[in-house]
C-alpha cells in the first residue's frame, strides 16, 4: 500500500475514533473509555503524520517529543487537581500559539518560495484566521490564567471606551488580514496582524471576573479548536481540520451549557465585559451572625433523619474530603438515610469537577443529582450538607439584584429543614461575595476544614452506632 494512501486511512480512522470518544465522554460511566480512545486515535494521527516524508527531520522531532513527553508527564502527575483549571488556560494558550506560528512559519516559507499564488487564494484566509484566533487564544488564556492563579486581578478590569477600542482592534486585525491576502509580499501586514490579535487578547479578558471564568475558558477552548482547524485548511491537513472543528465545536458545546449554567447569554461573553462585582453588591455585604454546630452535634443531627442531600462545592476538592464524604454517605445509607448528591454545573473550577472526584471516590453515578432535577427535592429533606461550596448555594443570586451573580441560577439548599455548612471560616467563594445563606434560621455552621471534620462526623456518628 502507498504511504498516502495509508496516511489517509489512518487519518479516517483516528476521526472515527475521535468522534466515538467524544460521545463516550458525555456520560461519568463511559469517559473513561472515551478518554482512552481518544488518546489512541491521537496516538495514530501522530504515527500517520510521521510517515509523511515532507515532516521535518525524525531527530528534531524525536528530541522534541522527548522534552515536551517529559514536561508533560511531569505536569500531569504534579498538578493538583485544584490546578486543573489553570492547567487547562495554558494548554488552550500554547494550542492557540501553535496554530498561530504554524501559520506564521507557512507565511514565511510561502513568500520565501516566491509562492504568492497560494496566499491569495484561501489559503491566505485561512493564514489570517488562524494567525488571529491562535493568538487571541494564546494571550487571553495568559491573562485567565494569571486571573485563575491570583497573579492578576480576578475581578473585572475596565475602563471607559473599552468596548469600542476593541471594536477599533477587531476592525484593525480584519484590515490586516484582507492586505495580507492582497498583498503577501509586505511582511508588515502579518506582523501587524499579530501585535494586534495578542492586545485584543488581552483586552477581551480583562473585564471578565469573578464567577465568570468557567465560561471565558471554554470559549478559548472552543477558539483553539477554530484556530487549529484554520491551520489545518494552511497545511492542506485533513486531521487537523477534522480534530479542529471537533474541539471548536465541543467547545462551543460546553460554552454554551456554561452560559446556561450561570445565566449569561453567549453574546455578552463574546463581547466580554459581563460580570462585574458592582461596588453596590459589596457595600451592601454585611456581617452577618452565624450559629456554629460541632461534629458531635452534627453526628447526633444525622442520626435522627431520613434524608440528606450532599452539596460537593471547591472547598471539598482542596480539602480532598471526597473519600470521607463517600464514608459518611456509606454510614447514613446503612442506617436506612436516603442521601444524594446536588451537583451544580460550575461547582468547583472545571466543568465536571465534582463527578470526577466524587467518581475516584466510588460514589454510585445514580446518587449525583443535577440541579435542575435536585433543586425541588431540597423542601422535602431533612439535612442540606453543603461541603466547601459557597457561591452555587448563595441564595443572592435570587434575591439581590446588585449581586454580581444574580440571575445564575443556585442550589435551593435553604428550603431544607436544616443546612449545615462546612467550610473552615467565613471566607467568601469564587466570586468574593458574602453569602447571607449562612446567617439563616435554619442555616448551622460546622467549622473546620472538610476533610478532617468531616472523619470526625463519621468517627463520632460510628461511635454513637456501636453504643
Ligand atoms: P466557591 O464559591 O469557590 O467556595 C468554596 C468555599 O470552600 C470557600 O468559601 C472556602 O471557604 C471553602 N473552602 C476552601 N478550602 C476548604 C477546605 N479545606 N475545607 C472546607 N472548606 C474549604 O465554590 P463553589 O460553591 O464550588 O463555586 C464555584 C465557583 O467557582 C463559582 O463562582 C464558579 O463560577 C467559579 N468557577 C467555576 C469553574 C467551573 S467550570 N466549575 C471554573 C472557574 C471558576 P473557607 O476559606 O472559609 O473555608
Amino acid at each position: 500500500m502507498d504511504i498516502p494512501l495509508l496516511i489517509h486511512l489512518a487519518y479516517l480512522i483516528a476521526a472515527i475514533l475521535f468522534i466515538v470518544g467524544i460521545k463516550l465522554l458525555g456520560r461519568p460511566s463511559t469517559a473513561r473509555r472515551g478518554n482512552t480512545l481518544s488518546a489512541a486515535a491521537m496516538f495514530i494521527a501522530i504515527v500517520a503524520t510521521l510517515l509523511n516524508q515532507q515532516v521535518l527531520s525524525y531527530t528534531e522531532i524525536a528530541v522534541t517529543v522527548l522534552v515536551a513527553s517529559t514536561i508533560g508527564i511531569y505536569a500531569a502527575r504534579k498538578v493538583a487537581m485544584t490546578a486543573m483549571p489553570e492547567m487547562i488556560a495554558l494548554l488552550n494558550g500554547f494550542g492557540g500559539l501553535a496554530s498561530a506560528l504554524v501559520s506564521t512559519s507557512e507565511y514565511w516559507r510561502m513568500t520565501q518560495e516566491g509562492d504568492f499564488e497560494a496566499i491569495h487564494s484561501a489559503v491566505g484566509i485561512s493564514m489570517a484566521l488562524s494567525i488571529v484566533i491562535g493568538a487571541v487564544t494564546f494571550s487571553g488564556s495568559m491573562v485567565a490564567f494569571g486571573k485563575l492563579r491570583g497573579l492578576v486581578s480576578g475581578k473585572s478590569v475596565t475602563f471607559r471606551g473599552q468596548q469600542v477600542l476593541n471594536a477599533l482592534l477587531l476592525c484593525v486585525a480584519i484590515a490586516c488580514s484582507v492586505m495580507l491576502v492582497v498583498h503577501p509580499e509586505t511582511h508588515t501586514w502579518v506582523l501587524s496582524l499579530l501585535g494586534v490579535a495578542l492586545v485584543l487578547g488581552i483586552l477581551a479578558v480583562i473585564p471578565i471576573g469573578g464567577a465568570d471564568m468557567p465560561v471565558v475558558i471554554a470559549l478559548l477552548n472552543s477558539y483553539t479548536g477554530i484556530a487549529a482547524a484554520a491551520t489545518g485548511f494552511v497545511l492542506n491537513n485533513h486531521m487537523l481540520i477534522i480534530t479542529g472543528a471537533l474541539v471548536g465545536a465541543a467547545g462551543l458545546i460546553l460554552t454554551q451549557i456554561m452560559c446556561k449554567a450561570m445565566n449569561r447569554s453567549l453574546i455578552s461573553v463574546v463581547l466580554g465585559g459581563f460580570g462585574q462585582t458592582t461596588s453596590s453588591a459589596e457595600a451592601e455585604a454585611n456581617d452577618i451572625v452565624v450559629k456554629e454546630i460541632g461534629t458531635e452535634e452534627s453526628a447526633m443531627l444525622f442520626d435522627s433523619v431520613s434524608s440528606v442531600i450532599i452539596v460537593p462545592g471547591y472547598g471539598m476538592a482542596v480539602a480532598q474530603a471526597q473519600h470521607a464524604v463517600r464514608e459518611l454517605a456509606e454510614l447514613l445509607e446503612e442506617r436506612g438515610v436516603s442521601v444524594r448528591f446536588a451537583i451544580h454545573p460550575v461547582a468547583g473550577r472545571m466543568p465536571g469537577h465534582m463527578n470526577v472526584l466524587l467518581a475516584e471516590a466510588n460514589i454510585p453515578y445514580d446518587k449525583l443529582v443535577e440541579m435542575e432535577r435536585i433543586n425541588d427535592e431540597f423542601a422535602s429533606t431533612d439535612i442540606a450538607l453543603v461541603i466547601g461550596a459557597n457561591d452555587v448555594v448563595n441564595p443572592a443570586a435570587k434575591t439581590n439584584p446588585n449581586s454580581p451573580i444574580f440571575g445564575m441560577p443556585v442550589l435551593h439548599v435553604e428550603n431544607a429543614q436544616t443546612v449545615i455548612v462546612c467550610k473552615r471560616g467565613m471566607s467568601a467563594g469564587y466570586a468574593g461575595i458574602e453569602n447571607e445563606l449562612f446567617g439563616y434560621p435554619n442555616c448551622l455552621m460546622l467549622f473546620g476544614d472538610a476533610k478532617a471534620t468531616i472523619t470526625e462526623v463519621v468517627n463520632e456518628l460510628a461511635d454513637h452506632h456501636q453504643r
